[in-house]
């Protein structure tokens, strides 16, 4: 039987690579090279090939002018990623194309770069770091760069899914103490004792610092605003890994040369990969380049998800295990 044609948007990794191409007729973009950021190119490469099956990645534009763009013989987009707001849901229903992502196993992963993230803007590590690389560093002093600790600090968690709980779980370690805000309540074997909000001014109000994890979209969009930032205790910090559009840029970077907020830490942005140029001369923001997800192992294993994603629907006639539309 002809092997289905799959079109690989983005270059992944090794092991993902090879399966594809041995189980699939697989287009793939092995240098990277940039056509992924063009929706009509994408459709143009798709359609040249009968792909059957499109492989694409977070911020990809597939939207609904990709979608409609799409040959009919695609029947399914597997997205290497566990967001999915690059992805128009409702015109890929409309065309009957199925959607899947790649939850669970980017989980740990993303959770340690939230607290990657956590303890240098608590702990002034790119300023330090900024200091030793500039040359400027005199040596050990003793009011050199003080942060704060996270110890007995109050950690609010934006959205209590996977990641949400996997950085609980570290914080605990740090002897921190959990609140979460989320559209409902988590049962208790999920809670493990964090303490939930059911509104908006009590949470902010009662942490030290949050994280957040909602998804992107239209409902989350500028989610943490001016008002919300003036709702944080003084000298809170803002931890960023979920979607940088749950952020309004101007409000933070304002919160932070006032000194309401302390020091953020932030992996995505709005419009990225451009990045807000208020954060750009700012010290206490730490700033890393969406890397939430990006270990060996995590990325083998959200490629082998995708693929057996893809399977499901090409080659095995069954339903994909991670449907998200
Ligand atoms: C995702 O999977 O949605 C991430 O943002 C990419 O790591």
């Amino acid at each position: 039987m002809a092997r289905p044609v799959l079109l690989v948007t983005r270059k992944l990794p090794e092991a993902t690579e090879a399966r594809a191409a041995r189980d699939y007729d697989a287009r793939l973009n092995p240098k990277d090279a940039p056509w992924f950021r063009d929706g009509a190119e994408i459709a143009r490469r798709a359609t040249e090939a009968g792909a059957a099956g499109v492989l694409c990645a977070a911020g990809d534009p597939m939207n609904a002018q990709t979608i409609a763009a799409l040959p009919a013989s695609v029947k399914v987009i597997a997205t290497f990623s566990v967001g999915y707001d690059h992805i128009a849901i409702d015109a890929a229903k409309a065309r009957g194309i199925v959607v899947t992502n790649t939850p669970e196993v980017l989980s740990f992963a993303t959770a340690e770069c939230a607290f990657t993230l956590m303890l240098m803007a608590a702990r002034r590590a790119g300023e330090g770091e900024r200091m030793v690389r500039a040359r400027a560093w005199e040596g050990w002093a003793p009011t050199q760069l003080m942060g704060v600790t996270l110890e007995n600090k109050t950690l609010g968690i934006a959205g209590f899914g996977r990641i949400g709980r996997e950085l609980a779980a570290m914080a605990r370690g740090f002897r921190m103490k959990i609140h979460y805000r989320d559209i409902q309540r988590a049962p208790a074997d999920l809670e493990q004792g964090a303490v939930f909000h059911d509104n908006d001014d009590s949470f902010l109000g009662a942490i030290d610092i949050i994280s957040m994890h909602m998804p992107g979209g239209d409902a989350t969009r500028k989610w943490l605003n001016a008002e919300r930032l003036a709702r944080m205790k003084k000298g809170a910090i803002v931890i960023n890994t979920g979607r940088g559009g749950s952020v309004d840029d101007a409000a933070l970077v304002d919160a932070l040369k006032s000194g309401h907020i302390r020091a953020a830490g932030l992996d995505v942005y709005d419009g990225e990969p451009k990045v807000f140029d208020g954060y750009l001369g700012l010290e206490n923001v730490a700033l890393l380049p969406h890397l939430g997800s990006a270990t060996i192992e995590t990325r083998d294993a959200m490629g082998h998800r995708a693929l057996d994603n893809l399977d499901a629907v090409l080659r095995l006639n069954q339903p994909a295990p991670h449907r998200v539309a």
